[in-house]
């Protein structure tokens, strides 16, 4: 969702400005624009609907001059995307420029007083009332500092917004804030950057300021930066996080799009969530920051997240309550957030959430904060607002994940899950610690067992041609493979625009059957684990009315080679709870064959944003 750059320093700023929207594509956008300020005094720049390609086209006459600038790259909330509202949004003079992440939830009662005011309006967006509230706090209380017009500013919002403002009048400067919408601030020797993320500033950097909730920042061309509170009090040690993505983890490097190369990346991104989690004592999670106490006596646990994080919460169900013994509630946290709950003093909150600034997810476990649980992120992202706001961090070490869409942070954040669930199994007393070595043993050989799935692409190229000419597909499993089926389903219609709907494969009879005809696309996730069996009987059903069944199934599986029109192969696994890690990765790869078949650019599908900031 929205993605900000910024900077001021010795350099020209239009090159990093573009290089880094261009970074912060991943993120989901609809629009892009720049705004650079001049060496005759003037604020200048460029903005369209559209792909920041396109943008860089337009800058390449605009003669973008300028050593000061901001820009952005907008996911459509208020106001459709357009040229007009794009950001950044001038104030009436033309001299101040601001661009904005977040929604500003008090934008039309602002805009009525602004109007009353005189003051005149060119977009349709909720942001501009920043750029106006600004222009009257400069010029009128804060006296032309630009910091504290932006504080007083941000004092009359209502909502979230990372912002980053430049004045034509106090050159040199940019001035970013933040409230509940990521921001990240590098001080370097030839000046200062802002970012919505690390992504834009990886090989700029290696330690970042990260602006807390309520925060003002002045950041000057010298490099250095002011950071203040929402009261005007300096903020004398502002939060650092160091990098620890390196810029060519986030390049293409050989694969021809990012979705390919972050499902080739989950072995190792496994091994390394994995390295070293055993010690004497049982499964090492020292991150946790919970005592052996604690663990022991958690009573129930709350899992919340959204998509496929969500997808995740439902396995790490299972995992926790067939191996800790402990009940567990899963839900996605849109709609937690307005839910009754019941936390005692031992409950524990998990929020799964690869990004850790789904603003959902953040609500939620802020939710579960207040009521006084115990709240623990799994997350990707290092000193991201979850890791932040959460009591606990496991890191789930998966690289930066490019792709709007989720594959290699997914299977991360399901072991991650795995991991947790023994921990508390072991603490609970529920597993001896040579049962915990042989289920961390069994998690060890998960990284192979992808890697020979992965040699099995051809198989999932081949199977996508089913999918030519269809309107709408199913996806059925039973058990944790009934999670696989979502996830594959989600996939398949977030990246192909090709309707999947899934369904616990014994709910079929239940409705769904009624879209089978011949030729329709059943995929069914069938490995071998005790629903296996019924699972068959559910093909049988699909192959009698003449749909085409696609199933994921263990090597060697006659019954399934025998009614299936398609097989996607995969070695056994020992435990089947952990099967879900690798039946996946087929499903990963099907959906990519069959978006590519259908023209679509699969990291950057439409309308969808990595970073959902927005509530
Ligand atoms: C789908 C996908 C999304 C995210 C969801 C939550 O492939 O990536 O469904 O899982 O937007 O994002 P995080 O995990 O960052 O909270």
């Amino acid at each position: 969702m929205c993605g900000i750059v910024g900077y001021t320093g010795s350099e020209q700023a239009a090159p990093f400005l573009l290089a880094g929207l261009a970074a912060l594509e991943y993120r989901g956008y609809d629009s892009a624009g720049i705004e650079v300020l001049s060496p005759d005094g003037g604020l200048h720049g460029v903005k369209c609907a559209g792909r920041v390609a396109t943008l860089q086209e337009r800058c390449a006459t605009a003669n973008l001059v300028g050593t000061s600038g901001i820009a952005h790259t907008r996911w459509a909330t208020h106001g459709a995307p357009s040229d007009k509202n794009a950001h950044p949004h001038l104030d009436c003079s033309g001299r101040i420029a601001i661009v904005h992440n977040g929604i500003i939830e008090n934008y039309r009662q602002l805009r009525e007083q602004l109007l009353t005011a005189g003051h005149e309006f060119a977009s349709d967006t909720d942001s501009e009332v920043v750029a106006h509230l600004v222009e009257d706090s400069l010029n009128g209380p804060a006296h032309g500092d630009l910091l504290e017009a932006v504080r007083i500013a941000c004092g009359r919002l209502q909502g979230s917004w990372a912002l980053a403002v430049i004045s034509a009048d106090n050159p040199g400067q940019i001035v970013v804030a933040r409230r509940r919408s990521p921001l990240v601030i590098a001080r370097t020797g030839d000046g200062a950057y802002a970012a919505s993320d690390v992504t834009a500033l990886a090989g700029k950097a290696s330690t970042v300021i990260q602006l807390e909730d309520g925060q003002v920042a002045r950041m000057d061309k010298d490099g250095s930066v002011r950071v203040i509170s929402h009261d005007g009090t300096l903020v004398s040690r502002p939060a650092t996080y160091k990098i620890d993505w390196d810029a060519s983890a986030a390049t293409l490097g050989g694969y021809p799009d990012f979705m390919a190369k972050e499902i080739a990346e989950q072995p190792e991104a496994l091994e390394r969530l994995l390295a070293d989690r055993l010690g004497s004592d049982g499964i090492r999670l020292d991150e946790l920051d919970m005592t052996a106490e604690e663990a022991a006596t958690i009573d129930r646990v709350y899992v919340v997240a959204c998509g496929t994080s969500y997808h995740v919460g439902l396995i790490t169900r299972t995992a926790i309550e067939t191996w800790a013994k402990v009940p567990v509630v899963v839900e996605t946290a849109s709609e937690f957030i307005y839910h009754d709950v019941l936390v005692t003093d031992h409950t524990l909150c998990v929020i799964i959430t690869q990004s850790g600034e789904t603003a959902d997810t953040l609500a939620a476990g802020r939710k579960m904060h207040d009521l006084g649980a115990k709240v623990l992120a799994i997350t990707n992202v290092v000193g991201c607002t979850a890791a932040r706001e959460s009591d606990g961090v496991l890191y789930i070490q998966a690289g930066p994940e490019v792709c709007v869409c989720s594959t290699k942070a997914y299977t991360a954040q399901m072991v991650a899950a795995f991991l947790l669930a023994l921990y508390l199994a072991h603490r609970k007393g529920e597993l001896d610690n040579i049962q915990v070595a042989e289920k961390y043993q069994e998690l060890r050989e998960l990284p192979d067992i992808i890697r020979e799935v992965l040699k099995r692409s051809w198989q999932d190229r081949v199977a996508a041609s089913e999918f030519e000419g269809a309107y709408s597909s199913l996806f059925i499993g039973r058990g944790v493979n009934a999670t696989t089926a979502a996830e594959g389903a989600l996939k398949l219609k977030e990246i192909s625009y090709l309707h999947a709907e899934s369904y616990a494969a014994g709910e079929m009879k239940h409705g769904p059957i009624a879209l089978l005809e011949p030729g329709y696309p059943v995929v069914a996730v069938v490995p071998r684990d005790h629903w296996h069996d019924k699972t068959v009987s559910n093909i049988e059903e699909v192959i009698a009315r003449g749909a085409t069944c696609i199933a994921v199934a263990t090597d060697g599986d006659a019954d399934v080679a025998a009614l299936c029109n398609r097989v996607l192969w995969v070695p056994p696994v020992e435990d089947e709870i952990l099967e879900p890690v690798v039946t996946v990765v087929h499903l990963q790869m099907l959906a990519r064959y069959v978006a590519l078949d259908r023209g679509c650019d699969v990291d950057k599908p439409r309308n969808l944003a990595k970073s959902v900031t927005v509530e």
